[in-house]
Parts: structure tokens; sequence; C-alpha cells
């Protein structure tokens, strides 16, 4: 990236310049060859006139005070130079989340570039991805209207976890955050895979007639909790034959019709012998 918004700056300080040139000059007469490079600024040059810099940098500035120093950051100086700044990317390359922009947007200071993060105060996506790979791949799987908010509409901050109850009331009042999460996950909440034996009450919300039925069957089939029988995905339907295998033996097996035909219904099972 560039820094597009930086411009240089017009400097009025002549005083401060007829310094730098005193500086760049004090190294005096020398070989030709050396002079070019005398006649730099050196690294402890920049104290004299930036001592709040060097301060900040050498209190917090992390591996940029260890690993590098003000000149690989600023080769060039004003008035001439014009290489003042380098970009974040002359050393920050090869992972995602050096391609997206505005890096000075939450390392507020460059001098002390974690010290100064900040969570970011304009709605964040394509930043967050850079990191956080998976909540995109399980937003693109399952499309939902969760898909089209930014990351930062619910995590106010960096780390912040917020609740479902926070934006949303329950199915049944008494669920708890924790039950919403047996069914949903947060960044695809239409795709739902209900884990372990719910409550009953959990899936009667919304299916009231096949609960009701369950409930009042004398058959086997009341006993058993709904998640034994609808597994995995939601909404998913198992077939008769993956609980009864062959419950009709031989010749008679092959020439029955659908089992409902004669059980009537899986929640209110009609067992013939019962009649
Ligand atoms: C003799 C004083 C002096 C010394 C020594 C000095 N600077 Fe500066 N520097 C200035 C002045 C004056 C400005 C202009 C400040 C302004 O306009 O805000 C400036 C501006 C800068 C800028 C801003 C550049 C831009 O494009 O706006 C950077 C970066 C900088 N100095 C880095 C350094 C570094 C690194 C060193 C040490 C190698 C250093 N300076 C040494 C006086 C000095
Ligand atoms: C990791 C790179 C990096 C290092 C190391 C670094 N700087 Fe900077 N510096 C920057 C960037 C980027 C900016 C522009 C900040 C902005 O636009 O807000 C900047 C801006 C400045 C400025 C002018 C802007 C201002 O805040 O007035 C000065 C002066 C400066 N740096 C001095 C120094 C000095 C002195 C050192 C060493 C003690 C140093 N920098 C080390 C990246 C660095
Ligand atoms: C001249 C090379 C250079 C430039 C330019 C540079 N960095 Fe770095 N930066 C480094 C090195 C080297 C490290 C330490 C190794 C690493 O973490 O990659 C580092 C580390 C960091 C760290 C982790 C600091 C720590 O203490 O662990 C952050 C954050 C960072 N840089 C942000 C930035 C940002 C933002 C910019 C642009 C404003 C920038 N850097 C520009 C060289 C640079
Ligand atoms: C939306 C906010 C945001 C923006 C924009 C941003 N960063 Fe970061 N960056 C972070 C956060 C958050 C961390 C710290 C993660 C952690 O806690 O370890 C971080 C950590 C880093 C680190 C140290 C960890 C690592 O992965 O090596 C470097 C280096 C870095 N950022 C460089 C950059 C550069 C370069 C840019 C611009 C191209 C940039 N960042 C833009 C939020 C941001
Ligand atoms: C530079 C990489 C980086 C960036 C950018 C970044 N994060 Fe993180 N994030 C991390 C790291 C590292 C952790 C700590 C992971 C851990 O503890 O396992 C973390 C932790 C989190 C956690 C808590 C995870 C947990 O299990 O408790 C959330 C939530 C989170 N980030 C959301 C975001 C959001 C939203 C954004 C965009 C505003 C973002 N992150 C930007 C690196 C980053
Ligand atoms: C609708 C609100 C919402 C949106 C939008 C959202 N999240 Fe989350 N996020 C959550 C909730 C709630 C949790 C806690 C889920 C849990 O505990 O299982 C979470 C957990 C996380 C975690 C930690 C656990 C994990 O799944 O890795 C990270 C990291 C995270 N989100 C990153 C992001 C990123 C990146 C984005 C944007 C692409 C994003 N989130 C968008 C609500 C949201
Ligand atoms: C910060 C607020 C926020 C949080 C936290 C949040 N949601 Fe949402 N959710 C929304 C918004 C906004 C929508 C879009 C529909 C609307 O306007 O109600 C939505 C939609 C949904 C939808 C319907 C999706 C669709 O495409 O039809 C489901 C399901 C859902 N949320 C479940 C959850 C679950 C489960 C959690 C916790 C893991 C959660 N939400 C956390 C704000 C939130
Ligand atoms: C037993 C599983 C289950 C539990 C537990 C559950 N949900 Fe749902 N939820 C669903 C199903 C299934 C749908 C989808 C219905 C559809 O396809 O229309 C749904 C839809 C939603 C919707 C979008 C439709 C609407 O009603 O607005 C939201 C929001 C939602 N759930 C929030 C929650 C919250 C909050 C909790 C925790 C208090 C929760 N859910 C607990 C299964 C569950
Ligand atoms: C928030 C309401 C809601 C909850 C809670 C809910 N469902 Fe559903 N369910 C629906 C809706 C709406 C449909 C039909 C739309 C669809 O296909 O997604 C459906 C469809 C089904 C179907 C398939 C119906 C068909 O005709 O193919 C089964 C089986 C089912 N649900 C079982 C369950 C079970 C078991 C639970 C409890 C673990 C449960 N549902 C919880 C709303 C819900
Ligand atoms: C003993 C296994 C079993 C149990 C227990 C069970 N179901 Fe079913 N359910 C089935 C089968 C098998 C079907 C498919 C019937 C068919 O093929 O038409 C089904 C179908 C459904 C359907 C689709 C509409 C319909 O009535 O055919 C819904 C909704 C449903 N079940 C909800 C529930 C709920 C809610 C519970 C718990 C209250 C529950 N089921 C308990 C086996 C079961
Ligand atoms: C998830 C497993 C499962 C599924 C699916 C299932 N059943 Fe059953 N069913 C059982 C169990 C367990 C029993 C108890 C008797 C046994 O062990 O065979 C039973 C018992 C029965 C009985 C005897 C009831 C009684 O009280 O004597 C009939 C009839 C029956 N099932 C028919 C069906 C039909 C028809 C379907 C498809 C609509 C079906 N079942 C789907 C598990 C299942
Ligand atoms: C033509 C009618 C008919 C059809 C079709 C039919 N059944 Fe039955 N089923 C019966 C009768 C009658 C009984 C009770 C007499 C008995 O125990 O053989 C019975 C009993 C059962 C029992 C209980 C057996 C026991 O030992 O308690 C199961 C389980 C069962 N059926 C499952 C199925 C399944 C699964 C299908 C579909 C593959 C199916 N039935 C199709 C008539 C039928």
């Amino acid at each position: 990236m560039v820094f597009s918004g930086y411009r240089q700056k017009e400097y009025s300080c002549l005083l401060v310049y007829c310094c730098l040139a005193v500086i760049l000059l004090a190294a005096g007469p020398g070989p030709p060859e050396a002079a070019a490079e005398q006649n730099v600024l050196q690294k402890n040059d920049c104290a004299k006139c930036h001592p709040y810099k060097v301060q900040i940098l050498t209190e917090a500035g992390g591996k940029h005070a260890t690993e590098i120093g003000c000149l690989d950051c600023h080769p060039q100086h004003p008035p001439k130079g014009e290489n003042t700044i380098s970009p974040c990317t002359l050393c920050h390359v090869g992972q995602p989340h050096f391609e997206i922009t505005d890096c000075l947007h939450c390392h507020v200071d460059p001098h002390r570039p974690l010290a100064s993060l900040r969570d970011p105060v304009k709605p964040a996506r394509d930043e967050c991805l850079s990191c956080h790979e998976e909540p995109g791949l399980q937003m693109s799987a399952s499309p939902s209207r969760h898909a089209d908010l930014f990351c930062t509409y619910c995590h106010e901050s960096h780390r912040m976890i917020p609740a479902c109850l926070d934006c949303h009331g329950p199915h049944l009042s008494g669920q708890s955050e924790a039950d919403c999460l047996r069914c949903h996950q947060a960044h695809q909440p239409l795709h739902i895979v209900p884990v372990g034996y719910l409550p009953e009450s959990f899936c009667r919300v919304c299916h009231k007639r096949q609960a009701q039925d369950l409930a009042e069957t004398r058959t086997y089939h009341g006993t058993v909790n709904c998640s034994y029988c609808h597994k995995g995905l939601h909404p998913s339907v198992p077939s008769c034959l993956d609980c009864h295998d062959r419950p009709h033996a031989g010749e008679a097996y092959r020439k029955y019709s659908p089992c409902l035909d004669c059980h009537g219904d899986a929640h209110r099972l009609v067992v013939p012998r019962e009649k």
C-alpha cells in the first residue's frame, strides 16, 4: 500500500534547517567517496530534534524498536529527501493481513504499533477476515442475514463475544444463551445441527402436532426423544428402515406397500394388533 494521504509538508522553520545543515556539514571535509555517506543523518541524530519519537519507540515500540530503527522507515529527510516515510508493506508482505489497507486506522502510531492498537471505529469485515478465515468460510457455506452484517456490528471490540439474546428473543421463555448454541452457530445461524438430546419442549415450540401425537401415543415411539430419531442437520427425516431392518420377514415383506400405509404416522403409530 501507499500512504496516499501523505503529503510533503512545507516547512517554515528555517532555523531548524540551519541546524540540520550544521549537523550534516559537521562531518567536515573527508575523502570524496566517504563524503556522500557522511552527508546523511545518522540514527543518533534523530533524538536531537525528535526526542519524543525516540522516547515512544524505546518505551513501547516493541519489535519496531528492537528489530529496526528510524532510518529503516525514514530513509530520507525533508526538505531534500522525498522518500521520507516507507509504506508498511515495504517490510510486511506475504500474509492476508498485510493486504488490507489503512494500517494506521488500527495501529494508530507506527512508533508503538501494538501499544497503540485500537478497535476499528469504522465498520470492518475484510480486515477481520485477514486473520480469522473460518467465519468467512462458514458464512459463504451457509449464507444468512448474519453474513450481510459487518463483523464489528456484533463484535464491538476485539475479542468481545456478543450474546444472541442481546439482539434476539428466545423461542421459548427460559431458554438460555447456551441453549441457542445447542442448535445454532453464530456465523451460520441457518445451518442448524442440534447437539445431543434436547428437551422435547425445544422442538414442540415449533412442531406442536408431532409433539402432541407422541405425547398421546401408547406405542413405543412415544417413549423416544425427538433427537433420537431426528439426527444431524435440521430438518432431517429418517427412514423407517434406518431402525427397522426387515420388520416383516421374507415374501410378505416384499409385497408390503409403504410402512405408513399400515402404521399411520411415525408419531402416532397404528400397530394393528392393538386395535
Ligand atoms: C536538526 C533537527 C532535526 C534532526 C536532527 C532530524 N529531524 Fe526530522 N524533522 C525536523 C523538522 C524541522 C521536520 C519538519 C517538522 C514538521 O514540519 O512537522 C522534520 C520532519 C521529519 C519527518 C517528517 C517527514 C515528512 O515527510 O513529513 C520525519 C519522518 C523525520 N523528520 C525523521 C527524522 C529522523 C528519522 C531523523 C534521524 C535520522 C531526523 N528526523 C532528524 C528536524 C530534524
Ligand atoms: C516502522 C516504521 C517506523 C519507524 C521504525 C519509525 N517511524 Fe517515524 N513514522 C513512521 C510512519 C509510518 C510515520 C507517518 C505517521 C502518520 O502518517 O501518522 C512516521 C512519522 C514520523 C514523524 C513525523 C510525523 C509526526 O508524527 O510528527 C517523525 C518526526 C518521525 N516519524 C520520527 C521517527 C523517529 C525519530 C524514529 C526513530 C526513533 C522513527 N520515526 C521510527 C514510521 C516509522
Ligand atoms: C522497515 C521495515 C518495516 C516497516 C516499514 C514496518 N514494519 Fe512493522 N515490523 C517490522 C519488523 C522487522 C517487525 C518484527 C518482525 C515481525 O513481526 O514481522 C515488525 C513488527 C510489527 C508489529 C508487531 C510488533 C511487535 O512488537 O510484535 C506490528 C504491529 C507492525 N510491525 C506494524 C507495522 C505497521 C502498521 C507499519 C506501517 C505503519 C509497519 N509495521 C512498518 C518491520 C517494519
Ligand atoms: C482492523 C484493524 C487492523 C488493521 C486495519 C490492521 N491491523 Fe494489524 N493487527 C490488528 C490486530 C487486532 C492485531 C493483533 C492481533 C493479536 O492480538 O495478536 C494486529 C497485529 C498486527 C501485526 C503483528 C502480528 C502479526 O500478524 O504479525 C502486524 C505485523 C500487523 N498487524 C501489521 C499490519 C499492517 C502492515 C497493516 C496494514 C497493511 C495492518 N496491520 C492493519 C488489527 C489491524
Ligand atoms: C492480526 C490478526 C487479527 C486481526 C486483524 C483480528 N484479529 Fe481477532 N484475534 C486475533 C488473535 C491472535 C486472537 C486470539 C486468538 C486466541 O486466543 O485463540 C483473536 C481473538 C479474537 C476473538 C476472540 C476469540 C475467542 O475465542 O475468544 C474475536 C471474537 C475476534 N478476535 C474478532 C475479531 C474481529 C471482529 C476482528 C476485526 C475487527 C478481528 N478479530 C481482527 C487476531 C486478529
Ligand atoms: C450476528 C453477530 C455476529 C457477526 C456478524 C459476527 N460474529 Fe463472530 N461471533 C458471534 C458470536 C455470538 C460468537 C460466539 C459464538 C460461540 O460462542 O460459539 C462469535 C464468535 C467469534 C469468534 C470466536 C470463536 C470462533 O468462532 O472462532 C471469532 C474469531 C469471530 N466471531 C469472528 C468474527 C468475524 C471475523 C466476523 C465477520 C466476518 C464475525 N465474527 C461476525 C457473533 C457474530
Ligand atoms: C448484535 C446483534 C446480533 C447478535 C449478537 C446476533 N444476531 Fe442474529 N441477527 C441479527 C440481525 C440484525 C439479523 C437480520 C434479521 C433481522 O433484522 O432480525 C439476524 C438474523 C438472525 C437469524 C435469521 C437469519 C436469516 O438469514 O434469516 C438467525 C437464525 C439468527 N439471527 C440467530 C442468531 C443466533 C443464534 C445468535 C447467537 C449465536 C445471534 N443471532 C446473534 C443480529 C444479531
Ligand atoms: C432446538 C433447536 C433450536 C434452539 C435451541 C434455538 N433455535 Fe433458533 N431456530 C431453530 C430453527 C430450526 C430455526 C429455523 C426455523 C426456520 O427455518 O424458519 C430457528 C430460527 C431462529 C431465528 C430466525 C427466525 C426467527 O424466529 O426470527 C432466530 C433469530 C433464532 N432462531 C434465535 C434463537 C435464539 C436467540 C435461541 C436461544 C435462545 C435459539 N434460536 C434457540 C432452532 C433452534
Ligand atoms: C424455531 C422453530 C423450529 C424449531 C425450534 C424446530 N423446528 Fe423443525 N422445522 C421448522 C420449520 C419452519 C420447518 C420447515 C421448513 C424447513 O424445511 O426448514 C421445520 C422442519 C422440520 C422437519 C422436516 C419436516 C419435513 O416436512 O420435511 C423435521 C423432521 C423437524 N423440523 C424436526 C425438528 C426437531 C426434531 C426439532 C427439535 C430438535 C425442531 N425441528 C425444532 C421450525 C423449527
Ligand atoms: C421413533 C422415531 C421418531 C421420533 C421419536 C420422532 N420422530 Fe418425527 N419423524 C419420524 C419419521 C420416521 C418421520 C418421517 C415420516 C414419513 O416418512 O412421512 C418423521 C417426521 C417428522 C416431521 C415431518 C412432518 C411429519 O409429521 O411427517 C416433523 C416435523 C417431525 N417428525 C418432528 C418431530 C418432533 C418435534 C419430534 C419430538 C416431539 C419427533 N418428530 C419425534 C420419526 C420420529
Ligand atoms: C431412530 C429409530 C427409529 C425409527 C426411524 C423408526 N422407529 Fe419404529 N421403533 C423404534 C424402536 C427403538 C422401537 C421399539 C421396538 C424395537 O426395538 O423394535 C420401535 C417400535 C416400532 C413399532 C412397534 C411399536 C410398539 O409399541 O409395539 C412399530 C410398528 C414401528 N416402530 C414402526 C415404525 C415405522 C413405521 C417407522 C417409520 C415411519 C419407524 N418405526 C421409524 C425406533 C425407530
Ligand atoms: C400391510 C400392512 C403393513 C405394512 C405395509 C407394514 N407393516 Fe409393520 N406391522 C403390520 C402389522 C399388522 C403388525 C403387527 C403384527 C405383527 O407383529 O406382525 C406390524 C408390526 C410391526 C412392527 C412391530 C414388530 C414387533 O415385533 O413388535 C414393526 C417394528 C413394524 N411393523 C415395522 C414396519 C416397517 C418398518 C414397515 C415398512 C418397511 C412396515 N412395518 C410395514 C403391518 C404392516
